[in-house]
């Protein structure tokens, strides 16, 4: 029989967000085991203690509404979160890696905070203003995570722009001492 209640659109949506930061718990360790810049670590380390907040506050909710948990899983977080893993596989300077595990961790936030906004209004539709509430608190951590990301990317990605020039003009100038090599040796 197809599901007819908002109720029901509901709990799925809940069970796609608990499996969704179920999946996170183990993935932002690796995001922080692989940032070298110490206040990115610290942000990802900060963000998996918000991230297992989450999960309980999940399973508050769950319990109020009497329902399993369990039953679903996110397919979108788990492309996100491969995607994260391919970056992090990619041979890039450690300033440019932090850049683009900067870009994936910002992926996951919008998609959290795109199904927390979702989440929050059918709550509040169903007159949940407990679960409103519990899922408020969620979403502005998320909120603010992305900001967090946003400052830190203006950061690391200027500096991993500069490393870069520095190495091109490394690379120049290595270029020129190969010319003057040649015409050198022309010349002798
Ligand atoms: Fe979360
Ligand atoms: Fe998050």
């Amino acid at each position: 029989m197809a599901k007819g209640s908002l109720q029901e659109l509901y709990i799925d949506e809940l069970r796609d967000l608990y499996n969704a930061e179920t999946q996170l718990t183990k993935a932002l360790p690796k995001m922080a085991k692989n940032a070298s810049n110490a206040e990115l670590r610290q942000a990802f380390e900060e963000h998996l203690r918000q991230t297992s907040e989450h999960v309980s506050r999940l399973e508050q909710i769950f319990d109020m509404l009497e329902e399993k948990a369990a039953g679903k899983k996110c397919l979108g977080m788990e492309g996100l979160v491969k995607e994260g893993a391919e970056t992090m596989q990619e041979d890039y300077d450690d300033l440019v890696m932090d850049s683009a595990i900067i870009g994936a961790a910002q992926r996951v936030e919008h998609y959290e905070i795109a199904a927390y906004g979702t989440a929050k209004e059918f709550a509040r539709l169903l007159g949940e203003d407990e679960q409103v509430s519990l899922l408020e608190q969620t979403l502005e951590e998320e909120k603010q995570t992305d900001e967090r990301l946003t400052q830190l990317a203006e950061e690391i990605n200027s500096e991993a722009q500069e490393a870069g020039e520095g190495r091109e003009e490394e690379g120049e100038k290595g270029e020129g001492k190969r010319r003057a090599k040649t015409s050198s040796r022309r010349a002798a």
